[in-house]
C-alpha cells in the first residue's frame, strides 16, 4: 500500500534528540534497567489492558457474536471464542482455549443470565490487574529466531493528544529509533522486520511514522477476531467506542446473511507487512 511519505528518513521535524530505549522505559527503582525484548513487549501489552475499557465494547462485540451464531449455527461460547477478543481481555492465558478452566466457568454462566453484556464486562472487570505506574511506551517488539523483529503497537500513551497525533509523533519515533537502536546491538543477526496482521496499517497516521518501501509491501490478510488488532479500530484514543463507526458496523450485520458478508462488516481489514531492516536502520537515523 503506498502512502504519501517517499523520504528515505524520517523527517527531522518529527524527530526528539532523545532516545527512548525499551529497556530504560522499564526500571528499577535505582533507575536501572530490568527488562529486555520480548519481556517488554508483555509488560506494554499488560499496561494497554489496565486501561478500563467500557461496557460498550463489550456489547458490540457480543452483538457480532449473536449474529455469527445466526449464520454459522455454532455455540454462543464457540462463536464467543472465536469472534471476539473476550477471552483476551479476560487476560486468560492465550492462544484462546475452548478448555481453559476460567473460560468454561463464563460460558457456563452464559445461559442463566440475564444479559450477556453485563456478565462479561464485570467478568472483565474481575480480572483486569494494576498496570506498572511507570509510563510505557507505545510501540515494543520481540525477536523471532532466526533474525525476524517483530514490532507491536499499544495505546499506552497519556497524553489528551492521542498516540497517533502530530503532537506525539516525536514521541513515537523516539520509541522507534530506541527500538532499533537496541535490536541492532543485541540482535546484530537480524534481517527483517515484520508487522503482525492489524487494522491499524490502515491508518495513514501510523503509516507516515515508517519508509514507504516497507508500507507499499503491506499485504491485505483476514482479520484476526480474537484479538485487538481487529477489534481496536472501534477505539478512539480515550478507550471509548467510536460511536458512528460502531452504528454502521451494528447496521451491515444484522444485514449480513453468509460469514462473507459478516467479515465485510468491519471498517478496516487487516494488513501484515515486512521489510528488510537496514530500510529502518536508514530510516531512524541508526548507524
Ligand atoms: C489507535 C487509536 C489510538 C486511534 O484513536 P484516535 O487517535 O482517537 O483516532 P481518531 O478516531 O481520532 O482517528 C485519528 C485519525 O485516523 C483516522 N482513522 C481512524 N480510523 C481509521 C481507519 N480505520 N482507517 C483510516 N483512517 C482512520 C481518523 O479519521 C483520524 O484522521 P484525522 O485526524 O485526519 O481526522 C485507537 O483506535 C486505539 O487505541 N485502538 C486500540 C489499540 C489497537 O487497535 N491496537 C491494535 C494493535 S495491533
Amino acid at each position: 500500500m503506498a502512502h504519501e511519505q517517499d523520504e528515505n528518513k524520517v523527517p527531522e521535524a518529527l524527530v526528539s534528540n532523545e532516545i527512548t530505549t525499551l529497556t530504560a522505559a522499564v526500571k528499577d527503582e535505582s533507575g536501572t534497567a530490568i527488562l529486555t525484548g520480548g519481556r517488554v513487549m508483555q509488560i506494554v501489552k499488560e499496561a494497554e489492558k489496565s486501561n478500563t475499557l467500557s461496557k460498550d465494547f463489550f456489547d458490540l462485540q457480543i452483538q457480532f457474536a449473536i449474529h455469527a451464531q445466526r449464520i454459522t449455527g455454532l455455540e454462543l461460547g464457540d462463536v464467543l471464542l472465536r469472534y471476539t477478543c473476550l477471552y483476551r481481555r479476560f487476560s486468560l492465558p492465550t492462544p484462546p482455549d475452548a478448555q481453559n478452566p476460567e473460560w468454561k466457568h463464563f460460558v457456563a454462566q452464559i445461559k442463566s443470565s440475564e444479559s450477556l453484556g453485563e456478565l462479561a464486562y464485570n467478568y472483565y472487570l474481575g480480572t483486569i490487574k494494576k498496570g506498572p505506574e511507570t509510563p510505557l511506551p507505545c510501540f515494543s517488539y520481540h525477536y523471532e529466531w532466526p533474525g525476524t523483529i517483530c514490532l507491536h503497537f499499544a495505546n499506552n500513551d497519556k497524553s489528551e493528544k492521542g498516540p497517533l497525533s502530530d503532537e506525539q509523533m516525536p514521541e513515537r519515533i523516539a520509541e522507534l529509533r530506541g527500538i532499533f537502536t537496541e535490536v541492532k546491538k543485541w540482535y546484530p543477526e537480524a534481517t527483517t522486520v515484520k508487522s503482525p496482521p492489524s487494522w491499524i496499517h490502515a491508518m495513514p497516521k501510523m503509516l507516515r511514522l515508517f519508509p514507504s518501501g516497507p508500507t507499499q509491501n503491506l499485504e491485505p490478510v483476514n482479520n484476526v477476531l480474537d484479538a485487538t488488532s481487529t477489534w481496536g479500530q472501534f477505539l478512539n484514543r480515550k478507550k471509548e467506542v467510536r460511536k458512528d463507526v460502531a452504528q454502521a458496523f451494528l447496521e451491515k450485520i444484522q444485514k449480513a446473511k453468509t460469514e462473507d458478508e459478516l467479515m465485510a462488516s468491519f471498517p478496516s481489514q487487516a494488513f501484515t507487512g515486512q521489510c528488510d531492516i537496514d530500510v529502518m536502520y536508514k530510516f531512524f537515523g541508526v548507524a
